[in-house]
């Protein structure tokens, strides 16, 4: 699996410096899930699918999970009949979050990982939510323009490789509507030396050269460059493996 070339969107050249970090994956059925036939490559969540297992655990004991995601959920101002999407889900936890305090919108989360798609799903089926779960790609969202209020994501723009982020931002920006707004809880610029050090753990697991972004603090600017105005920082979060950084950025209304 790890030995596969991947396709897609990344340059030849970056692929075969990182052959090993990104997987291919093929599809297969799964109830509840739409399943896409896939060809292109991702960082799954913990960079090894053995490793995914473990991801939820190691999540709520080293991140504040619970603490920036609800931060998240606020400051989305989530309304009643939102329709409301967690880009790269993974497991579903902020989607399923977003389901229990806002339970009259309709959210859907997206993953290209069928593995933590199917985590999702267990997690909705025990909370008796109902989600829509797509196995899809950020760069080429399978929705419709402008068909939703409200983009979030939490911890994932740094599985990205550069290009990967610049057409995510461009897409997440097409699927919002007018006036619709990104939240994004990202590892970002380290508030201190040893916040530093500590996202030395995550560079390593992730990668150095999708996680840079972070420790440069340039996602203000990459949203910037996406389409979104009123930009801005709204929190930092110390955190065991760094700092973790909330944004806010919205669409421009016509
Ligand atoms: C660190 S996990 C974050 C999961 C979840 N948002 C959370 O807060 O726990 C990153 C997720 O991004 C997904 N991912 C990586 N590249 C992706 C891509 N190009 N499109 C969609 N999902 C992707 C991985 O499969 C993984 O589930």
């Amino acid at each position: 699996m790890h030995g596969d070339l991947p396709v897609g969107p990344d340059t030849a050249s970056r692929t075969n410096r990182r052959n090993g970090l990104f997987c291919t994956r093929g599809s297969e059925a799964c109830p509840g899930l739409t399943v896409k036939a896939l060809s292109k490559s991702y960082i799954p969540a913990l960079r090894y699918h053995w490793l995914t297992r473990f991801y939820d655990p190691i999540v709520r004991l080293t991140t504040r999970e619970s603490t920036f995601k609800e931060a998240l959920l606020g400051q989305a101002k989530i309304q009643a009949g939102y329709r409301v999407l967690d880009l790269g889900c993974g497991t579903g936890t902020l989607a399923t979050m977003v389901k229990r305090s806002h339970p009259s919108a309709e959210v859907f989360g997206l993953d290209a990982d069928l593995e933590t798609l199917k985590l999702a799903r267990a997690k909705m089926v025990r909370a008796g939510f109902a989600l829509q779960l797509d196995q899809g790609f950020a760069s080429a969202l399978p929705y419709a323009t402008a068909s939703f209020d409200r983009v979030l994501s939490s911890p994932f723009v740094h599985h990205l490789s550069d290009q990967l982020k610049d057409q995510a931002m461009l897409e997440v920006c097409r699927v919002l509507r007018p006036g619709g707004e990104f939240h994004i809880a990202e590892w970002g610029r380290p508030t201190s030396s040893a916040m530093r050090i500590a996202f030395y753990g995550i560079q390593m697991l992730d990668g150095f050269a999708t996680t840079r972004d972070s420790v440069m603090g340039v996602f203000p600017e990459l949203l910037s460059l996406a389409g979104f105005e009123t930009v801005e920082l709204t929190g930092n979060y110390s955190t065991l493996l760094g700092t973790l950084s909330l944004y806010r950025a919205g669409k421009p209304s016509p």
